[in-house]
């Protein structure tokens, strides 16, 4: 039976341009998810946008000197074309300065301040004497009340991952020029967080197969106890609060950013000229929601945005948290600020999107923060992709249609070691399907080399570059049994490397998508017209390691 599958990706600040903490932390993992369940049967929907307003985008503006919305257009264009490049499959990635994203907000905000989880409060925010305006999150920074951290913001602490008060900031000051604000007070609505606290702690103690992480620090949360939190702010920049005498406020970016998977999903449906197709995936009770995305956004993700959820009433809550863990890399954490990064459009100038996929999924954060290195790129490509999955496919290929007329050989009768490398094959399709199924995208991918292993294992035994020239029936035997096998490692790797998986379909002799063959073993065809074999990754350079290191030093020197 098909099930319905929400892959909620978060929603990136479009303050800089995409690097590889993107897509590691989230986007990477749901489009593996998305597309194993694709390719099982299942009716997908991935959205995700551009995370356009709120501090973020405001503070880069400035520090660029132009609008925000200038900014936060212009860096959106580059994460549209990006996840083009590294085929990443959203059935819609849109923004949140949309008239329909601005539309759902309000609504949600509506129905909450219908249903008593929104009030009016006074609060006392960091005033700036300087600019003369209120400070909200980021243009504050100060000591973190959880972790003693010395540049916590003025809405979460990076170090921590906790929300913060501005209030509990030690020595706080304004970002932009230092100096101490003042505190005044100030209007805003709260939401009521403290009345879901048993709801929610009820829903996540019965989430037994969430990640520890993701688990521990909710329910971490929860024991502290939840307080109630402002989602207005003094800006000008983001989604209007709709409520006479709010007009120079605008909703919290947290709070209108996680709506953007339920006006997306509309905004999908709108566009498909169904526009209730969204209630599939968000009122049904069999449809189950995904929620990928780095360990900062946790609270977010498993306190406000359910909280939102029940509040409102009618619309599903997640079935599981995917979160991450972070990447460093080569040792030093990601920093934008600083130009220790490795940004995609750089990256995609010179490598293909395949490669990087495979080695940020070998090393992906499920569990503990991992590390990039040039060096580990290197590897991967050429000792497993190039050496292992690509050279059995390439012997394979070459060595049928060298010998057999460009043809999918009649194999004779299988002897043990043909029996096994097919049950070698179901056991990769069960083992890389539950991992798919089950978030262990690293684990799924060793489960797709050993078969690759398995293969180039069966090859080296019977050697049918040799076994062509004495016995031809068995070199029948040997080929086509491998192809069974490249033609599952045709399967097993479109979720994880859609372009090659792709080009192998194709050199397999068959037409149209991958997609369309589902995720099952085929049995080669014989007889089927296979093309002139083509390698499907390149073998790099050692040197990239070192010019790697050098772009860099250099981007970070700067
Ligand atoms: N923009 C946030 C970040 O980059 C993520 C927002 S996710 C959403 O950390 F849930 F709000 F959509
Ligand atoms: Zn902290």
């Amino acid at each position: 039976m098909a099930e319905r599958v929400l892959v909620a990706v978060a929603w990136p600040y479009v303050n800089g341009r995409p690097h590889l903490g993107h897509i590691a932390g989230n986007t990477l993992p749901a489009d593996i998810f998305a597309r194993y369940h694709r390719l099982v049967g299942d009716d997908v929907l991935m959205v995700s946008g551009s995370d356009m307003h709120g501090t973020p985008t405001m503070l880069a503006a400035r520090q660029e000197g132009v609008s925000p919305r200038e900014l936060a257009e212009r860096y959106h264009d580059v994460f549209v074309e990006t996840n083009k490049r590294m085929g990443f499959s959203y059935d819609l990635y849109t923004h949140t300065d949309t008239e329909n994203h601005h539309e759902v907000t309000q609504c949600v905000f509506t129905k909450l301040l219908e249903n008593g989880y929104l009030v009016e409060g006074v609060q006392s925010m960091p005033f700036c004497l300087v600019e003369q305006r209120f400070l909200s999150d980021r243009f504050v920074e100060g000591v973190c009340p959880h972790c003693s951290f010395d540049g916590a913001r003025g809405d979460q602490c990076d170090n921590c991952g906790n929300t913060v008060d501005p209030a509990d900031l030690g020595n706080i000051r304004c970002k932009e020029d230092g100096s101490t604000p003042e505190f005044r007070d100030t209007t805003h609505f709260f939401l009521r967080l403290s009345a879901f606290q048993d709801r929610l702690t009820e829903w996540i103690s019965e989430k037994d197969d969430w990640r520890p992480n993701v688990r521990n620090f909710s329910m971490g949360m929860l024991r502290e106890g939840l307080k109630d939190r402002a989602i207005t702010r003094d800006i000008d920049w983001g989604v209007a609060v709709p409520v006479d005498g709010f007009d120079d406020k605008r909703i919290y970016v947290w709070f209108e950013a996680v709506i953007g998977y339920l006006s997306a999903s509309i905004e999908w449906a709108k566009n498909s000229g169904k526009p209730d197709a969204w209630k599939a995936w968000w009122q049904e009770d069999d449809a189950r929601a995904f929620y990928f995305q780095g360990k900062d956004n946790i609270p977010f993700h498993t306190i406000i945005w359910p909280a939102m959820l029940m509040g409102h009433g009618g619309l599903n809550l997640a079935e599981d948290v995917p979160a991450n863990e972070f990447l460093t890399l080569e040792g030093r954490p990601l920093s934008t600020s600083s130009g220790w990064a490795v940004w995609l459009p750089d990256y995609l100038e010179r490598y293909d999107a395949d490669p990087l996929r495979y080695y940020l999924t070998s090393i992906m954060p499920e569990t503990s923060d991992s590390d990039f290195t040039w060096d580990g790129f290197l590897q991967a490509n050429n000792n497993e992709l190039v050496a292992t999955f690509g050279n059995l496919a390439h012997r394979v290929l070459t060595l049928t249609t060298r010998n057999f007329d460009d043809a999918v050989p009649e194999p004779g009768e299988l002897g043990p070691d043909e029996n096994a490398a097919l049950e070698a094959c179901d056991t990769a399709l069960k083992e890389a399907g539950e991992h798919l199924a089950g978030r262990r995208f690293r684990e799924g991918l060793r489960s797709f080399m050993a078969l690759a292993q398995h293969g180039n294992r069966y090859i080296d035994t019977r050697a049918p570059w040799k076994q062509v020239k004495e016995d031809r029936d068995g070199a029948a035997t040997t080929l086509w049994t491998a192809l069974n096998i490249i033609e599952t490692l045709r399967t097993i790797s479109y979720p994880y490397l859609p372009h090659s998986s792709q080009t192998l379909h194709e050199l397999l002799g068959h037409e149209g998508d991958v997609l369309e063959s589902g995720w099952q073993r085929h049995t080669p065809e014989v007889g089927t017209a296979l093309p002139t074999p083509t390698p499907m990754f390149q073998k790099l350079d050692d040197s990239i390691v070192e010019e790697e290191a050098d772009r860099l030093a250099a981007a970070s020197a700067r």
